[in-house]
């Protein structure tokens, strides 16, 4: 892809795999990106997680640094944007990758806290770490967002309201983003990924209890994605061949919400 040699790209929740083992979207768009030439300042909740990522970028010869840093509060992201500028000097591409999943339950057994946790993370932390970072790419007259919303972004599925609401309102703000500063240099872009075989799901068998079951078997790819999939697509969006794409949500869901 042309154009991320040497360029700085902010990733949050970018740590290898949450609660099992195996790939994370933010790790794997991490590691594509740096082999595309680009250093990678991959932040994540968990320190350890953020430097499992900088190691295997590191192995392959790539240059990354971690980042303990939580979206939700806005004095860390101060922080982490700190310390990428430390590191690098400037921030090219953010990422606003970082996310937590729905509880899966109907409106009326959501709790209030477990909806305020969603927003915050998967929707006002995506608003902290883009209004982190502006300043700096606007000063420099150029930067790219991209921001991680998902085919829940676009339907109503098993995963709940806090989970649907957060992730079409990252689809908004991206436009707003778009809308706002887009004839400033900056290009804000979304990627809706399906069910991708995360961290978060590796291991589910695919059953009728499974709660994406119709969702992942009835879209016309009939299967989950990998996390290699969406993340050849942050490279494609964050690459100049993405230039003239603002304010949109490019899906990578295996087709699913077409039905
Ligand atoms: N896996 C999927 O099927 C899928 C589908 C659509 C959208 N998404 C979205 O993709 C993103 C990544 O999902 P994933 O499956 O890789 O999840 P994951 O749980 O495997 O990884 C998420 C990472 O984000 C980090 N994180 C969580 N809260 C954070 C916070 N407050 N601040 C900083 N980091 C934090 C975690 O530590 C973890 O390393 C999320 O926004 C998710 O909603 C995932």
């Amino acid at each position: 892809m042309r154009g991320l040699k040497d360029k700085v790209v902010l990733v949050t929740g970018g740590g290898h795999g949450a609660e099992q083992a195996g790939s994370s979207l933010g790790q794997a768009m991490s590691v594509e990106l740096a082999k595309e030439g680009a250093k990678v300042v991959v932040a994540d909740l968990s320190l350890e997680r953020a430097n499992a990522t900088v190691t295997q970028i590191r192995d392959a010869g790539g240059d990354a640094t971690g980042v303990e840093a939580d979206v939700v509060d806005e004095s860390s992201v101060a922080a982490m944007v700190s310390a990428a500028l430390d590191a690098y000097g400037r921030i090219d591409v953010l990422v606003n990758n970082a996310g937590v999943f729905g509880a899966y339950l109907p409106l009326l057994e959501i709790e209030t806290s477990q909806w305020e946790r969603i927003m915050d993370v998967d929707l006002k932390g995506v608003f902290l770490a883009t209004k982190a970072v502006l300043p700096h790419m606007l000063e420099r007259g150029s930067g790219v967002v991209i921001n991680v919303s998902s085919a829940s972004g676009v339907v109503a599925s098993e995963v709940g309201a806090e989970y649907t609401t957060a992730k079409h309102g990252v689809i908004g703000l991206t436009k707003q983003i778009a809308y706002d500063y887009g004839h400033k240099g900056i290009r804000a872009v979304g990627i809706g990924p399906g069910v991708i075989k995360t961290a978060a799901f590796e291991g589910a068998e695919i059953t009728p209890d499974f709660p994406f079951y119709d969702l992942t078997m009835q879209a016309p790819a009939g299967r989950y994605g990998e996390p290699l999939e969406v993340a050849r697509a942050v490279v494609f969006l964050a690459s100049d061949d993405a230039s003239f794409i603002h304010g949109h949500t490019i899906p990578v869901d295996g087709g699913s919400p077409i039905r």
